[in-house]
């Protein structure tokens, strides 16, 4: 068919990439806020507990298929199938993951769009450009089409290049600058008045906060922010070498994630501590510390008004980690159809990837001008249904209908005598039956 299949040139090379996938809006914004409304540590205890307890072995279902079958998740779960009945199982499954996938992007680049203009915004201020900064961030329709626009085409640019050049380049050299904006800017809030009480908010633990609703609020973060379900780590599992030991490089990746998602709270929580110091109100009317886009596109730039011409460069900072944490997560979505599109269309990298990235571009425009009706709406079925029954389908693949011998191989492969090993005895049995149990207690709490 088409030219051979792309490979990461190393391990650190994949294990930026994943992680890459995995750090995004979901950790600098959606964990410490949830952290700070559902009891603080007591939140990020759980957290721990489900991303090394459900979603690592959960990831590692996934890197495993991915990197036996070495294609998308539609031929891989049809691969991997024993009839015709998992055949069709493994079909509907495979689709299912690159629309949620394609989904989960239509909503994120309308996000990270916002963050582009907001990053825009101080530049536009240093260059008195009044005009074009109350544009930039005010909420029009014409704004945010505009930056999604360049936010996707930031992504298609990227995905266009390919495994080696376009990922893994891109994932190199951004995690390091993600990491290092990260930890200036934490230094910079803990020195401002008021960061102290923000630190005591978010670690010290009220464990009366305890409740079904924190444990499946912090199931649905551990799935989310390790961009599982959807066919994203199987296919960057695919482009991974055989040398590698995968339990060792997922437990790695969730390390990151999760160390990320920490190391966040102790810039989130603080700096809003530090906005009411300054005089910006940050409970909502019913007593709520202000989460979502009110925290992120008001609290925390009226916080940088206040810090004068410095506020311009930690603004700038701030909006730069929010692109970048966005932007390798977006890779990996839109990689996932175009995969597909690749090696079941034979389609062409080149033409496959603004194709895809068109068809996307345009659900995020009708949700841009049905925003008040499609967003949740989007939202809540790629990720509170698409993602964790998509996670149970391949937790099933791997645990019930792919043969043990052939799953025992592929995580031999670059981890010689993984079947004496601890993970051996306890990984088969979880993803067979704790894990969908639990995604399902869990899923059944949250819906029904
Ligand atoms: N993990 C990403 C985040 O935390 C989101 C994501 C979900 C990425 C699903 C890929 C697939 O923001």
């Amino acid at each position: 068919m088409s030219a051979p299949r792309g490979q990461f040139s190393s391990n650190i090379g994949f294990l930026m990439a994943a992680a890459g996938s995995a750090v995004g809006l979901g950790n600098i914004w959606g964990f410490p806020t949830k952290a700070a409304s559902n009891g603080g540590a007591a939140f990020v205890v759980v957290y721990l507990v489900l991303a090394f307890l459900l979603a690592y072995p959960a990831l590692m279902a996934e890197l495993t298929i991915g990197r036996h079958a070495r294609s998308n998740m539609v031929q891989a779960l049809r691969g991997i199938s024993t009839g015709p009945i998992s055949r069709l199982f493994g079909s509907l499954a495979g689709f299912g993951g690159i629309l949620v996938a394609s989904l989960i992007l239509s909503f994120y680049a309308i996000v990270a769009g916002w963050m582009v203009a907001y990053l825009a915004d101080p530049f536009a201020s240093l260059l008195g450009a009044d005009g074009a900064a109350a544009w930039l961030t005010g909420n029009s329709v014409g704004r945010n089409l505009t930056f999604t626009a360049i936010f996707s085409g930031m992504t298609m640019l990227i995905i266009a290049a390919g495994v080696e050049k376009g990922i893994e380049r891109w994932s190199t050299l951004l995690m390091p600058s993600l990491i290092i904006l990260l930890l200036l800017l934490i230094v910079y809030v803990l020195t401002q008045p008021g960061a102290t009480t923000g630190l005591e908010v978010y670690l010290m633990p009220d464990f009366s906060q305890f409740s079904p609703k924190l444990l499946i609020s912090a199931m649905g973060q551990a799935f989310f922010s390790l961009s599982l379900g959807v066919g994203t780590m199987l296919i960057y599992g695919s482009y991974l070498s055989q040398q590698e030991s995968l339990p060792r490089l997922g437990a790695l990746v969730t390390l990151i994630d999760v160390g990320i998602a920490f190391t966040a709270g102790l810039l989130i929580l603080p700096a809003m501590y530090v906005a009411q110091e300054a005089g910006t109100q940050i409970f909502s009317a019913g007593g709520e510390l202000i989460a979502g886009p009110d925290l992120i596109l008001q609290v925390l730039p009226a916080l940088f008004d206040t810090m004068g011409t410095a506020g311009l460069f930690v603004a700038i900072a701030f909006f730069a980690l929010m692109v970048i944490a966005s932007l390798t997560s977006s890779i990996s979505m839109l990689e996932v159809p175009v995969a597909f599109s690749i090696e079941n269309l034979g389609v062409q990298r080149r033409l496959a990837t603004p194709l895809v990235g068109l068809v996307i571009f345009a659900i995020s425009s009708v949700i841009i001008i049905n925003f008040d009706t499609l967003f949740g709406l989007v939202v809540s079925i790629s990720t509170e249904y698409g993602q964790p029954l998509l996670g149970v389908a391949l937790c099933i693949f791997a645990g019930w209908i792919w043969r043990r011998d052939q799953l025992l191989a592929e995580l031999q492969k670059g981890h010689p005598g993984i079947e004496k090993s601890l993970f051996w005895k306890i990984w088969p049995w979880y993803v067979r039956i704790v894990c969908p149990l639990l995604i399902l207690a869990a899923f059944a709490q949250s819906v029904l």
